[in-house]
């Protein structure tokens, strides 16, 4: 109890004297069917304060966006790059020589960590990566080293939490160990991540233990909850999902000999729409929650008082990403798909209703939407075929079961699709046809909180290309598609014996 009360006026103090969240990051991914230009994004981070961001490649559109912000940037080799990287080292400095040295100069980018895939040991993707992951580690951080990078950019291997587990026997945090198929990998690359001096990086997910169990108790995934059965481990009670997963993490590298191995959150964040528990009002609760316990510097009970660093999931929904680990999955921004704040959240971590600050000079396209012609209803099976069409090239995860527009009728199922796809091309007039069933409207018939959107105006051409490809590449399974996997934790056990 003693220890507990010393904990909570540590965080009062730190609350009342206003610590901004020291080393709060977050991760901007760009699988969206338009972009917006990458200025604005990079003045949107500065805008809010973010001295860090995490991006998932090493695109020059977007490098040339964060060039001379002075923003601490995490870059990335990409999964299907790691065989390669790890095969030959000349592959591995030219990498560097591309992606990094490149960026090097006065105004360039302030790159610190290069991220060696993407959660390369996930369960889901059968070992493919389970050989090469390491080798990669090891020949960029050579190559950063003989590029004289070394000692300011380290590479690290982001994670999923289900690298680790606690026995079903046992499932406490204390008891956390890493899972046995890449436990003598992960022994390995923690060794080496020791030796050059970069930290363990892992995504933890509390909003997939919810998605994935419907018993489970919904406190536990907060941090303001006293959910009914805390697991009660060593005389601690851990009241949240957060905490359990960080401290089986650390239980883990323990058992390896690593106990103080710094920990970055690589990702952490609750979306808003595609889901019953994806709403605003939990991911506000989720988000202050998570802020005011980092500015507070409360860490977690294997390690109090630490100052983690945490990169947020993520900037602005991606109306591109695959939606099989589920619906909510195109919905993880903080900010909307034109940089619009969701929801208050004080990034400060004071807990004041604070709204961020919005992306600034957005250019949309003009205001009118693609809907069903009035006339056009009366044959079903034809109007269905063309809304299948339309959401298989873009986003209608909004009208599923207890989504934004999961009141809408048929008929307004079928003009929010071709409006979502009409706006992702850009609104050009063969794009609101469907055979005929389709007609352009300066009539906005968004009703709250379901929203026909207006898209933005897309970049040059050279990123529409690459748009093109990202967008192709989002049909294929990504970590994202495996990640469902990772909602089976030790902590549902937990949970379960609690
Ligand atoms: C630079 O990085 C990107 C993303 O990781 C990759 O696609 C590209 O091939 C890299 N360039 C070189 C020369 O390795
Ligand atoms: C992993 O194995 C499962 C079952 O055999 C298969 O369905 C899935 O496609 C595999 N995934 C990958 C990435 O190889
Ligand atoms: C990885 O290496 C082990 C041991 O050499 C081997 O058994 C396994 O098949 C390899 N896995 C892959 C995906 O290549
Ligand atoms: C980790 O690295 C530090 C600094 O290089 C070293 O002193 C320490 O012994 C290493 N820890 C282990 C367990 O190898
Ligand atoms: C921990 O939880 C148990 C069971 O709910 C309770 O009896 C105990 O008082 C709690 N301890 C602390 C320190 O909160
Ligand atoms: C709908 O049908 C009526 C009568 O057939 C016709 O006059 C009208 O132009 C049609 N409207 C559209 C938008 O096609
Ligand atoms: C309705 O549309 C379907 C598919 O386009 C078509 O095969 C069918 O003939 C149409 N039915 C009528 C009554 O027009
Ligand atoms: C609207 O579309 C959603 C998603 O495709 C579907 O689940 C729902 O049943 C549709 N509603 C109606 C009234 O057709
Ligand atoms: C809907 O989206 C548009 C941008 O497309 C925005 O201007 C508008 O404020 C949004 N409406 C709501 C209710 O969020
Ligand atoms: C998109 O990419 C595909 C395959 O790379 C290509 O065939 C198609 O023409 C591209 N579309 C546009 C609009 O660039």
């Amino acid at each position: 109890m003693a220890c507990c009360a010393a904990v909570v006026a540590v965080v009062l103090a730190a609350a009342v004297a206003g610590a901004p969240v020291e080393g709060l990051g977050v991760n901007w991914g760009t699988l969206a069917t338009r972009r917006l230009p990458p200025k604005v994004m990079a003045q949107l981070l500065k805008d809010n304060g973010f001295k860090k961001v995490k991006i998932f490649d090493a695109d020059e559109t977007t490098m040339m966006g964060l060039a001379g912000t002075g923003i601490e940037t995490m870059i990335a080799v990409p999964n299907d790059m790691l065989a390669a990287v790890a095969a030959d080292y000349r592959r591995a400095k030219e990498w560097v020589k591309m992606n990094v040295t490149k960026y090097d100069y006065h105004g360039g980018v302030n790159i610190k960590f290069v991220a060696i895939g993407n959660e390369p040991f996930l369960t889901a993707y059968n070992g493919t990566y389970d050989n090469v992951t390491v080798p990669a580690l090891k020949n960029i951080q050579r190559a950063l080293d003989e590029a004289g990078h070394g000692s300011a950019i380290k590479a690290t291997v982001p994670v999923n939490a289900d690298v680790y587990d606690s026995p079903a026997s046992n499932p406490v945090p204390s008891a956390g160990k890493f899972r046995d198929d890449v436990a003598a990998v992960i022994t390995d690359m923690v060794r080496f991540l020791n030796h050059s001096g970069a930290p363990f990086s892992v995504n933890i997910y509390p909003f997939l233990s919810l998605y994935g169990n419907d018993n489970f108790p919904i406190d536990y995934a907060f941090f303001d909850g006293a959910p009914p059965n805390p697991v009660i481990d060593n005389g601690v009670n851990y009241t949240n999902v957060f905490d359990a997963n960080f401290d089986t993490l650390v239980s883990a590298l323990d058992k390896i000999g690593f106990g103080s191995m710094p920990v970055v959150i690589g990702e952490v964040g609750w979306p808003t729409d595609g889901d019953k528990h994806a709403t605003v009002p939990y991911a506000e609760r989720f988000y202050n929650g998570l802020l005011k316990r980092l500015a507070a510097r409360q860490g977690t009970p294997l390690r109090p008082h630490a100052s983690i660093e945490v990169y947020l999931f993520g900037l602005m929904d991606e109306d591109a990403k695959s939606v099989a680990p589920g619906n909510f999955e195109r919905h993880w921004g903080i900010f909307t798909f034109d940089g619009r704040p969701k929801f208050p959240l004080d990034l400060r971590g004071n807990g004041r209703p604070v709204m961020p600050a919005g992306a600034r000079g957005v250019q949309y396209l003009p205001r009118r939407w693609c809907v069903l012609s009035p006339n056009a209803s009366t044959n079903a099976t034809a109007v269905e075929e063309n809304v299948a069409y339309a959401c298989s090239r873009a986003d209608c995860t909004p009208l599923g079961y207890a989504c934004s527009c999961g009141a809408l009728d048929a008929a307004g199922n079928a003009s929010y699709a071709f409006n979502a796809y009409y706006q992702a091309q850009g609104q050009v007039p063969l794009a609101c046809d469907f055979q005929g069933l389709a007609l352009v409207t300066d009539k906005d018939v968004s009703r709250p909180p379901c929203n026909f959107t207006v898209q933005v105006v897309a970049e040059s051409r050279a990123t529409a290309v690459t748009t093109n490809t990202t967008a192709a590449e989002s049909m294929a399974p990504d970590a994202a598609a495996a990640r469902l996997t990772a909602a089976v934790m030790a902590f549902l056990l937990v949970l379960v014996s609690a």
